[in-house]
Order: C-alpha cells, then sequence, then structure tokens
C-alpha cells in the first residue's frame, strides 16, 4: 500500500527535478527533449548519417530527399536530453530545406533556435550538425557514383 507521505515525497521530487532541469535548460530546449517529434528512424531512407562523439553518445539522421530536398528528416540518439533537443531541432530545420541549404545549417544556428545550452553540452548540437552533414554527404557521394 502507498501511504500519503510516500505519494508527497514523489511529488517534491518531481517539483525539484521539473526546478532543477527549468535552472539549466531554456523552455524551448525542455520542450524539445520532453517532445521530440522527429525522434526514430526513416524506413527505406535516402541518406543516413552516424556519428558516435567524444562523449559517447550517438546520434543517427535519416533522410527521404527527392530532387534535391530534403522530404523527411528524423533522429535518433541514445544521448542527453540536449542531445535530444539538438536532433529534433535540426530535424525540424532541415525538412523543407535544400541540400545544399541544410548542409550550410551549424551549430550557432542550433544553439540560437534552442536558445542556447549550457557550455558543457554545446557539443550536442555540433554532433546534431555534423551527423546531418555526414548522411549528406555521403548521399551525394553514393548519387555521383550512380550517374
Ligand atoms: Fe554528449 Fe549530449 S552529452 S552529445
Amino acid at each position: 500500500m502507498i501511504d500519503d507521505d510516500f505519494v508527497k515525497m514523489v511529488i517534491e521530487l518531481q517539483k525539484k527535478i521539473e526546478y532543477d532541469e527549468e535552472k539549466t535548460y531554456s523552455k524551448i530546449v525542455i520542450n524539445e527533449y520532453r517532445n521530440p517529434t522527429n525522434f526514430g528512424v526513416i524506413e527505406n531512407p535516402d541518406a543516413v548519417g552516424i556519428i558516435k562523439g567524444p562523449c559517447g553518445d550517438t546520434m543517427k539522421i535519416t533522410l527521404k530527399i527527392a530532387e534535391d530536398i530534403i522530404q523527411e528528416a528524423r533522429f535518433w540518439t541514445d544521448g542527453c536530453g540536449a542531445t535530444l533537443a539538438a536532433g529534433n531541432m535540426i530535424t525540424k530545420m532541415a525538412k523543407g530545406k535544400k541540400l545544399q541549404d541544410a548542409d550550410n545549417i551549424n551549430s550557432i544556428q542550433i544553439l540560437d533556435a534552442l536558445d542556447g545550452l549550457p557550455k558543457e553540452h554545446n557539443h550536442c548540437a555540433l554532433l546534431a550538425v555534423n551527423t546531418l552533414h555526414k548522411a549528406i554527404k555521403i548521399y551525394k557521394k553514393t548519387k555521383r557514383k550512380m550517374i
């Protein structure tokens, strides 16, 4: 049986976690990692990029591309909340863009769109950018070979 004191303790703990999150991350970051709308993997993608960052976290980005425009973009990661937020943001930004424009997205733009990340998590934005760029690079290389 769960007593009232235990329930109170859980509620207090939950509030403390939320308070700490709000002190550490922007509202945008919290929203992106709590509701990562592009989390997952596209079946039969046209492009795939996978990178394991120096911290040991991995990101995978899959793309559907038609006429050099990114039709769909999804990401997967085993990383932290900041990585989830960066992956979600970059896939949202890449979708609908020409490959060249998506290839020009940089980590400053991701950090700006997220309203910043704690300094020790800036590399999470870089991981997302590098993974997208890798997917595009491999796609272009493969396409060139087919022509
Ligand atoms: Fe390393 Fe987020 S902590 S990618």
